[in-house]
């Protein structure tokens, strides 16, 4: 057999084992040719067979991410995107026909058609690793798992837990996936070798799950999961903007978990999916997170540390302020493995930011071996003697330029040689601060968002003076923590603060002519965000609303009465109790519906600053263009998804209605509608 991306073995014990390593590529992914070929291998062993076959991964990173994006991408028609599904659906149902003993072997991640593959084998055994994880995370590109994996997973593990991984995407650790049946056992991956031996020599009853997970799969109790299931799915997302996660429901509930039975006419086919916008969109923005991914590789950073560790990036954080922001970003980097001082005024300022961090750890890092070590990666530091050592300072202090550039006069000589300094400021120019020092090219703004545990964005921020080592740095740092980098001019506002910020402002401005809070959100909600822009408003703190909105006014635009007195006020939104709306146990108090109030045109007049404000990004060149201006907005703000941004959103209604709109606002509420001159260049 002439493999490319398999590599087949058997042993002295008559084992076979199955080493998939796809050619070209640092990530095993399923392409045609490497599907085809398991499905050579498949054959071969079922005429040959031998004891047991283990399959596993040559690829440092994982056993497998899936079906191959690019090719994915290039599937024109429904004919083609049947062929490729159909392919898969024969490929695993011929591995999971061998008849001897199968054993998958996870480390890394293993999603989608990993994950598939994983089920089409009758034993799974999983690293205990954290970076070991296992999903099905075909909804969050607005398909289904269409390769046997709703099939398959329901009965091992049962439909009530199945729809769960499946509606959401999530993914599970090692210990997780052991707890709720998906792999048989959980060990060291140096320890795989021994502990597939010991299964395929003696190797059990397959997994059975426990009766109270079993019955959920029951006939007569499917109709009741699936319309809970229903409910839930549609509390958070409409299924006009989001089909997938009720194809889902009806591909276990009404086919079987088998996409092959689907009618091509069903809502729930691969071919109406393939055919939906919302489809397109989100493989597009699944691509451009992969853009901003291999931002923060490019060459190793030529700076201080950086060098000399041989291109790893930050070993030593330092972070002065411990509010909001900076202690939240403290803990955030020592939970990725990173060594962090945490400098404030006094100790009482950041002893809560050790208790948010400490509340943080035990949610996500769950062991308290890893709890207690990251624990101890963050340390209080109120006399600054990390600064010293820091290959990396982040400034979170209060928003004053004053303050910042004293500080940083200070700061700078104790730096070592070589460290970067960076600024979280949300609206002040870096050219602002950079005078004060003896190297303006080594200040960067790292501008994170709040809270900083959810937002995956990290705009990068660069002032004039800023050196390019400097920007790949940030970058590369954004992504040894886990966030995706975003490039971006120092500009007010930068790229996310600016267009959200007339977006709010118009919110509020709605308010103050007497149109319903609850009705603005829910216009808003009917566009895609996922929350209203005056319940953001309030989350945010209107205190922050007002500076940023402040920094950000355009002239003669009026300032939001509503906005004005609450704040004199003090009615600061979620954190004091009061805004816009009164909160009670963590959410708004709202009065039921949004009245008999037409959504649409309320809708348009929301979201129009915001995308003015894009095409203006795009045409200052704030970000490098109109794709990661998408995903920017996307990302920093949660911006409806499924119409993939703002710049994707004209693009889907016609630049010519989005005008007309516009220029209908101008006559009602003046020059704040007026079209920027980047419309221009958007094609009709
Ligand atoms: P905060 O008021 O919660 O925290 C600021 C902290 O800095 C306080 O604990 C204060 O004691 C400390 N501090 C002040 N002067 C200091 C000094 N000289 N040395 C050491 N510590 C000092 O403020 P927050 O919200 O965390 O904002 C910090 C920075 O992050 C600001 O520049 C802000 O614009 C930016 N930012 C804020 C966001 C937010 O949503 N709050 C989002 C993104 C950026």
């Amino acid at each position: 057999m002439d493999l490319k991306h398999w590599k087949l073995e058997r042993d002295a014990q008559d084992l076979a084992w199955l080493w998939f390593d796809r050619a070209g590529s640092a990530t095993n992914t399923f392409s045609t040719e490497a599907l085809r070929e398991l499905g050579q291998v498949a054959e071969h062993l079922a005429a040959l067979p031998p004891k047991g076959l283990a399959i596993l991964s040559a690829k440092e990173n994982g056993f497998a991410a899936g079906a191959d994006i690019d090719e994915f991408t290039t599937i024109a028609s429904a004919e083609q995107a049947m062929a490729f599904t159909n392919l898969g659906n024969e490929v695993f149902d011929r591995i999971a026909a061998l008849p001897f003993p199968t054993l998958a072997m996870i480390h890394g991640f293993c999603m989608g058609g990993g994950t598939e593959l994983a089920l089409a084998c009758r034993y799974r055994l999983m690293d205990d690793g954290p970076k070991t994880r296992m999903a099905l995370p075909e909804v969050l590109i607005g398909i289904v798992p269409g390769w046997g994996g709703c099939k398959r997973m329901v009965p091992l593990i049962g439909a009530a837990n199945a729809l769960d991984l499946m509606l959401t995407g999530r993914s599970v650790d090692g210990r997780r996936a052991k707890k709720l049946g998906l792999v048989d056992a959980v060990t060291q991956k140096r320890h795989f070798a021994n502990a597939v031996r010991m299964l395929l020599a003696n190797p059990p009853a397959p997994y059975k799950p426990p009766f109270m997970a079993a019955v959920t799969d029951w006939p007569v109790v499917r109709s009741l999961v699936a319309s809970m299931s229903r409910k839930k799915v549609a509390e958070k997302a409409r299924q006009d903007h989001y089909p997938a996660p009720y194809a889902i429901i009806d591909l276990w509930k009404d086919f079987g978990g088998d996409v092959r039975n689907i009618p091509q006419s069903h809502p729930a086919s691969m071919a109406s999916l393939f055919a939906h916008p919302t489809t397109r969109n989100l493989i597009r923005l699944f691509k451009l997170q992969d853009r901003m991914k291999a931002m923060g590789r490019g060459s190793p950073p030529k700076v201080g540390q950086v060098e000399q560790s041989g291109g790893e990036t930050v070993r030593h954080l330092h972070v002065i302020g411990a509010g909001a922001m900076g202690g939240d970003i403290a803990a955030w980097a020592s939970l990725k493995g990173i060594t962090v001082t945490l400098q404030d005024l006094a100790p009482d300022r950041i002893a809560p930011a050790v208790q948010r961090a400490h509340a943080l750890y035990k949610k996500r890092l769950k062991q308290p071996h890893l709890v207690q070590a990251a624990m101890d990666r963050l340390i209080p530091d109120v006399a600054g003697a990390g600064v010293a050592k820091a290959d990396l300072v982040i400034e979170a202090i209060v928003e004053n330029a004053e303050i910042k550039r004293k500080l940083f006069a200070g700061l700078e000589p104790r730096m070592k040689e070589g460290a970067i300094l960076a600024t979280n400021t949300s609206s002040i120019p870096l050219q602002e601060l950079s005078g004060v020092l003896e190297r303006p090219e080594r200040l960067v703004g790292l501008h994170f968002f709040n809270p900083v545990a959810q937002m995956m964005l990290v705009e990068i921020v660069e002032g004039p003076q800023t050196s390019p080592e400097v920007m790949q740095a940030g970058q590369a740092f954004a992504r040894q923590i886990d966030k995706l980098p975003l490039p971006c001019k120092s500009a007010p506002g930068f790229l996310v603060n600016r267009v959200l910020s007339p977006y709010l402002m118009e919110a509020m401005l709605m308010l103050d002519e007497g149109i319903p809070a609850e009705a603005i959100d829910a216009a808003a909600k009917d566009f895609g965000m996922p929350m209203g822009p005056i319940e953001l408003a309030d989350m945010v703190g209107l205190d922050i609303c007002w500076a940023v909105g402040h920094e950000l006014q355009k002239p003669g635009t009026p300032i939001p009465k509503k906005l004005r007195e609450n704040i004199e006020a003090k009615r600061l939104g979620k954190k004091t109790g009061q805004g816009f709306y009164t909160w009670s146990k963590g959410k708004a108090q709202k009065s039921n519906g949004s009245g008999s109030v037409d959504l649409k045109p309320l809708a348009d007049r929301l979201v129009l600053p915001a995308l003015n404000e894009a095409v203006a990004c795009v045409r200052e060149k704030i970000v490098a263009d109109a794709d990661l201006c998408d995903a920017g907005v996307i990302f920093g703000t949660g911006f409806a998804p499924h119409r993939g941004g703002p710049i994707s959103a004209i693009h889907e209604r016609g630049k010519e209605s989005w005008l007309k709109a516009m220029a209908e606002l101008r006559v009602k509420h003046g020059d704040r509608f007026v079209p920027d001159t980047g419309w221009n260049a958007i094609p009709e």
